[in-house]
């Protein structure tokens, strides 16, 4: 214990000391010298957020752009996340309109929206302590007012033509008033300091969550009057007699999160506008206050059609920039949320078998996906064409035109919370610190009938999801246990494979073979070749074209180097599969419905669940219902 103690405050202090190693003081005069070396310290803050989000790095994918500063813990909204950076914080960065209006992230509830703003938060903290993210400020100003107002407007004309930096806003009341009877009136000689944004601290970051409409104060926004300190300064319109410590004073230079924006009061809205529209806000009896801040708000659908529905609301519509946030529609980035809100979570330490979040992410994507209108497709299909998988008979220009059928998609079905609920009860119910995918999709069955927000209609499409991923999770079950009771089975699939491709080659070229043992000439051996076929379901009409399109197959494979293997042609692989499973089948289905196993068939079972746990993820609990299960499916 006292070792761990020693290394947190070791790294406590070299954390203090890095920081302190950061700070910088200086003179206005000095801040110009770094400003000329460094323009793009005084960027504006919507350009720095952009910066920050390329910083951590771009990757192109099929023509689309990742943005890695997402990457680790949003997953599967690549396409909004790109819109959001591409169609806001570029052209904001770039000086142009959309930086007026205020952002708001529209989708369903727990789809990662504030997920997403708190990434844009702890991302500016940690930017603001690099050199390419580094902000200055007055010292000593509440607002942390940009240095560059000291400049007067007459000159900004000339600045920029020397610093190619255009300065927007003017200096605040309280800064006007310092300058003069701080500095008399020199503004080479203001001190800067460099800041570091901090929501704890309330520097540059801040967070409005309304509360009770009818007692909510303005101040929470724009500060207040100091009535301690009128007496001394004589007058409420003397700014040293006033706290700019509202919110949106508080995150000037960088972001702040606005909940619930639109429950709140218009007068509170206004504000907004006019600082959003006109880089200022009024506060007490002062002139405008100029700031420079991102402003993010979130709300769901319902929400947002109630607010633009309200005729008193158009001026307010027209200012706000909404970017959708749709639910993931992949399986396995659903997965991937899962877990990591699993890890996150007080359940981390319980065992979840391989494929139980699989089982529960078929069932939330299922829900959140539009009923396809192209030909052939139904909706499982659709699923595993936008997971990436390959469906026979389509390809990726299918997958944008479905993808193109229904623009809203994502916007409704069940959330990532709702499973992590049902998750988490079916954990309680069950003695053992291990949960299967069947106790996930029985647990999230039985939500569905406590779930308040489901009509009838969704009941009972849902409930046929859950039958429909129930499904496809036997079929991973049987794969498992049946791959598992092969010593190796990749091994023994290569075999087979090469195999059969050696008579297929002999068949088409009309050859013999060599027996590998005897040396003797044979026939290429139709029965194994056919065995395999009828897995598939090739006619005996039809074998002699498909042994041709795999031998075409292989020589192409051959032209350009590549290696012919037991995944390079998808139908073959099936058919092998199948074929090595049957082969199994009766062993298998005796082995795991014995009830008195003899002790060939116990060690069997053995040998099965030790490759489990080993190879496959398995904890000797589940790997040993996971036999029991199968054994009952192969018995149906
Ligand atoms: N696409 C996603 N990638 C990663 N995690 C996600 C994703 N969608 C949701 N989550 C997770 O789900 C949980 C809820 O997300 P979050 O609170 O960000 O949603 P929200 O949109 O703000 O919801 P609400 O409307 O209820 O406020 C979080 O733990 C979040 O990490
Ligand atoms: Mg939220």
């Amino acid at each position: 214990m006292e070792v761990i103690i020693i290394d947190i405050l070791s790294r406590v202090r070299s954390y203090k000391e890095e920081v302190d190693s950061l700070k910088w003081e200086g003179t206005f005069e000095e801040y110009l010298g770094i400003i000329k070396e460094r323009p793009e310290v005084a960027q504006t803050a919507h350009s720095r957020v952009y910066n920050m989000i390329k910083s951590s790095g771009v990757e192109e994918r099929d023509g689309k752009k990742m943005y890695q500063f997402f990457g680790k813990e949003i997953f599967g909204l690549e396409t909004a996340l790109e819109r959001l950076v591409e169609e806001y914080f570029h052209p904001a960065a770039r000086r142009l309109d959309v930086r007026k209006r205020i952002l708001l992230l529209m989708g369903p509830v727990s789809g990662g929206k504030s997920t997403i703003v708190t990434l844009l938060k702890r991302g500016l903290e940690h930017y603001s302590r690099t050199d390419e993210g580094a902000v200055y400020a007055i010292k000593g100003c509440p607002m942390h007012e940009d240095p560059l107002h000291l400049i007067p407007q007459h000159l900004r004309e000339d600045f920029f033509k020397e610093y190619g930096i255009r300065i927007e806003g003017s200096l605040s009341p309280l800064n006007t008033m310092r300058l003069e009877q701080e500095y008399g009136g020199h503004v080479e000689d203001v001190l800067i300091e460099r800041i570091f944004f901090s929501e704890d601290k309330r520097v540059g970051i801040g967070t409005f969550t309304p509360s009770d409409p009818k007692s909510q104060d303005i101040a929470d926004l724009t500060g207040s009057i100091d009535f301690s300190t009128i007496a001394e300064y004589g007058s409420e319109s003397d700014p040293r007699a006033y706290r700019f410590d509202g919110e949106l004073n508080k995150a000037n230079r960088g972001m702040m999160e606005f909940q619930e924006m639109l429950k709140l009061d218009e007068k509170f809205l206004w504000h907004l506008l006019s600082l959003t529209q006109e880089g200022n806000f009024k506060a007490g009896r002062f002139a405008l206050i100029s700031a420079d801040e991102l402003i993010v708000a979130h709300t769901n659908e319902t929400e947002y059609r109630t607010f633009i529905s309200n005729k008193k609301n158009e001026a307010l519509h027209s200012r706000i920039i909404v970017m959708p946030i749709p639910y993931n529609l992949k399986v396995s980035e659903e997965e991937r949320i899962y877990a990591k809100m699993i890890s996150e979570s007080d359940m981390a330490h319980v065992h979840i078998a391989p494929h139980a979040l699989r089982a529960a992410a078929i069932f939330s994507v299922l829900t959140r996906l539009e009923i396809p209108k192209k030909q052939g497709i139904d909706l499982v299909k659709k699923m595993r064409l936008y997971d990436g998988e390959s469906v026979e008979g389509f390809n990726s220009v299918d997958v944008e035109e479905l993808k193109k059928e229904h623009q809203n998609e994502g916007m409704n079905g069940i959330d990532p919370r709702y499973v992590i609920n049902r998750i988490s009860s079916a954990i309680i119910r069950k003695e053992v610190p291990s949960i299967n995918a069947l106790d996930v999709l029985r647990s999230l069955k039985e939500g569905l009938d406590q779930h308040a927000s489901i009509s009838e209609e969704d009941r009972e499409k849902y409930m046929n999801y859950i039958a429909i991923a129930r499904k496809e999770y036997d079929e991973i079950a049987k794969n498992e246990v049946q791959k598992a009771f092969v010593y190796s089975y990749e091994e023994s699939a290569k075999h087979l494979m090469n195999n059969y491709l050696d008579n297929v080659e002999a068949f088409c070229n009309k050859n013999k073979l060599r027996d590998p043992i005897t040396g003797e000439e044979m026939n290429p051996d139709e029965k194994l070749m056919r065995s395999i076929e009828e897995q598939i379901g090739i006619s005996e009409n039809a074998k002699r074209a498909f042994r041709e399109e795999i031998l075409i197959r292989l020589s192409a494979f051959a032209r350009k180097g590549k290696r012919f293997d037991y995944n390079s042609h998808e139908r073959l692989r099936e058919a092998i599969q199948k074929k090595l499973f049957a082969d199994l089948k009766d062993v298998v289905k005796i082995t795991t419905s014995s009830t008195t196993p003899d002790e060939s068939q116990l060690k069997k079972i053995n040998e099965v669940v030790a490759r489990l746990i080993d190879k496959h993820g398995y904890d000797s609990n589940s790997a040993n219902e996971l036999l029991r299960y199968v054994g009952s499916l192969l018995n149906r």
